[in-house]
């Protein structure tokens, strides 16, 4: 057998430990194996190389994705998944292991269609496959952002002001909820999680009163203007208030353990499922077990809304 790999979409902290596990599986059950560069793009524009055991050593604590990635929008256009198949069938490939986000899952999915065996597995900050309860590097970014507003907290308390945070996440608010958590943000605003403007006015005003020296906002990307929304609350609630838009810097950075370990606990087990005759499927982790659902179940779904909402409002 000969099976390809390759990352794609926003790179994620952990993508190199599963690449990483995805050869040294192939390498030790004697399949040969090829890294696809830049994503989706290296596939059309046949940019492969062959892997060895030492070729990815030396890989697990680096952050990024040493293969590269794209975001490659013409992939949804059949003669583009088809540059991409014939290439594959040139090189002899029987399988491609997908490492991305649902983006990347769908261009896995087009090919699997065509005939190519394929395994997707979730690598992205933002934690919003489904079928999965955690994805490759979610839990660095959280640990990214809590350290950024644990600083945040110390400036705050100085100046006596609001610090509203905001983090990636593009339609999932669980980097805003994990990181809000563990932060002990006053407010956490995600797209599952609205709140009322006037709300928060009303509540930092009577913190103001009672003597409260800070308060942390958390907020998911594109929501509305952070600046403007610190204008406001520095008009209405007696606080001073600055934003900070944290941006890239929480997609960077060696993958915390959890991270380390799923991705090499992934990585091995496409390869398994592979040597099982299992493909056309994405690979999640369910109540710490490895499982797998059918690309269709997974795409272009939503997750449900996350339970700690519940813990949010009993804390903060
Ligand atoms: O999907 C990961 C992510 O970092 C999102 O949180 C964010 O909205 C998006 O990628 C940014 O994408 P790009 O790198 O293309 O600007």
């Amino acid at each position: 057998m000969r099976i390809a790999v390759l990352t794609s979409g926003g790179d994620a902290p952990g993508m190199n430990a599963a690449i990483r596990a995805v050869v040294r599986a192939c390498v030790t059950s004697n399949v040969e194996v090829f890294g696809v560069y830049d994503g989706f793009r290296g596939l059309v524009e046949n940019k492969f190389q062959q892997l060895t055991h030492k070729d990815v050593s030396g890989l697990l604590s680096i952050g990024g994705t040493f293969l590269g990635t794209s975001r490659l929008s013409e992939f949804s256009d059949i003669e583009v998944q088809k540059k991409a198949y014939n290439n594959l069938q040139s090189k002899g490939i029987d399988a491609l292991v997908v490492i991305g986000g649902d983006g990347s899952y769908r261009g896995a999915q087009a090919l699997s269609k065509m005939g190519v065996k394929t395994i997707g597995l979730p690598g992205t900050i933002d934690n919003d496959v489904v079928g999965t309860e955690y994805t490759i590097g979610f839990h660095t970014a959280v640990q990214t952002i809590v350290e950024a507003i644990d600083k945040l907290r110390d400036t705050s308390t100085s100046h006596r002001r609001v610090s509203i945070v905001e983090v990636m996440g593009r339609n999932s608010g669980d980097l805003a909820l994990y990181a809000g958590i563990c932060g002990g943000a006053e407010f956490i605003i995600t797209p599952e999680n609205q709140v009322d403007k006037n709300e928060i006015f009303k509540q930092l005003s009577k913190h103001h009163k009672a003597g409260r020296r800070h308060a942390i906002i958390v907020v998911t990307e594109n929501q509305f203007d952070v600046h403007e929304l610190a204008k406001e609350i520095t008009e209405n609630s007696g606080f001073n208030s600055r934003a900070t838009v944290l941006g890239y810097i929480q997609r960077g950075g060696s993958p915390v353990a959890q991270d380390r370990i799923l991705a090499s606990r992934m990585g091995a087990f496409a390869i398994e499922l592979l040597h099982s005759n299992v493909s056309g499927v994405c690979v999640g982790v369910q109540n710490n077990i490895l499982i797998y659902e059918s690309f269709d179940q997974v795409v272009d779904k939503k997750k449900p809304k996350d339970d700690l909402y519940r813990l949010v409002r009993k804390i903060s």
